[in-house]
């Protein structure tokens, strides 16, 4: 048993969508989140900016003596998981292992579509991952940079949600996926668009989801999971004003964010 928390690290506020399945699969656990949220976007930034941006959020959670840290970003776990893991002597979990298995266990036809930031398309970290698991797969990867402004403008269920998802999904819709990932936190809030669009015909898989559940796995294994069976408490922490953080982030969670302090990260 351990009664540290876990750190959850995000470039600003979709990894809540994380927090909230981890929260609810392992309700005892304390969590330390930090969102990196004066420097979002990840996803159109350079590896090397994305690891160092990475490398100081993390000297940041290690100063909250946390006992694993799962890194909710998928342009994070896809450009910089491997330089993490070799900096610091701590369990890291990432979402694009569990996102992948997920897809590569519900596929019926082998075709899976990956969407994400052009950064996590690019690297072709989930595409890698599925082939390898699955080596006679379709996989088609597409970056949809649209739909992180619109979740965070609350647009997710509008006109304008509707029509962005139906010309990113029109090329996975023509090779006849049958699932698809949600390669990027803030994409489970669009799901019931994207599944309007895709006629509900296609699998959503949500890293998210899936990651939570090998966060139990791991902790569990390691003999690291929380003597406490809920009411686990949450600590935020950003790198902007915590207002916009503590308003849409309200709205994901769908509860209140009262613990939130402000964080200079550049001196990390
Ligand atoms: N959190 C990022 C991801 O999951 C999306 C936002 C960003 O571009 O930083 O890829």
């Amino acid at each position: 048993m351990d009664d540290r928390p876990i750190g959850v690290f995000d470039s600003g506020i979709g990894g809540l969508t994380v927090l909230k399945e981890i929260t609810e699969q392992l309700p005892g656990e304390d969590i330390v989140y930090f969102g990196d949220t004066a420097r979002i976007p990840y996803g159109t930034r350079s590896k090397e900016t994305v690891i160092k941006y990475v490398l100081q959020s993390f000297r940041f959670l290690m100063t909250k003596d946390i006992k694993a840290i799962v890194i909710a970003c998928n342009t994070a776990s896809a450009l910089a998981m491997e330089e993490a893991q070799k900096e610091f002597d701590i369990p890291i979990i990432g979402v694009i292992e569990p996102g992948a298995k997920a897809a590569v266990s519900m596929t019926r036809n082998s075709k899976i579509g990956v969407i994400g930031t052009e950064g996590t398309i690019n690297s072709q970290s989930y595409q890698r991952k599925i082939r390898k698991m699955l080596p006679s797969g379709e996989i088609i990867g597409v970056a949809c940079p649209l739909f992180v402004p619109i979740v965070e403008e609350g647009w997710e269920n509008s006109d304008v949600a509707y029509m962005t998802a139906k010309k990113y999904l029109l090329e996975l819709k023509e090779h006849n996926i049958d699932s698809l990932v949600l390669g990027c936190t803030h994409y489970p809030v669009l799901r019931y668009t994207i599944d309007k669009v895709l006629e509900g015909k296609v699998t959503l898989v949500n890293p998210a989801y899936e990651t939570a559940k090998a966060v139990k796995a791991l902790l569990k294994e390691n003999n690291l999971l929380s003597s406490k069976l809920d009411g686990g408490v949450q600590r935020f922490y950003v790198s902007d004003d915590p207002e916009k953080f503590k308003r849409i982030g309200g709205n994901i969670l769908r509860t209140e964010i009262v613990s939130i302090e402000k964080v200079d990260i550049e001196k990390m």
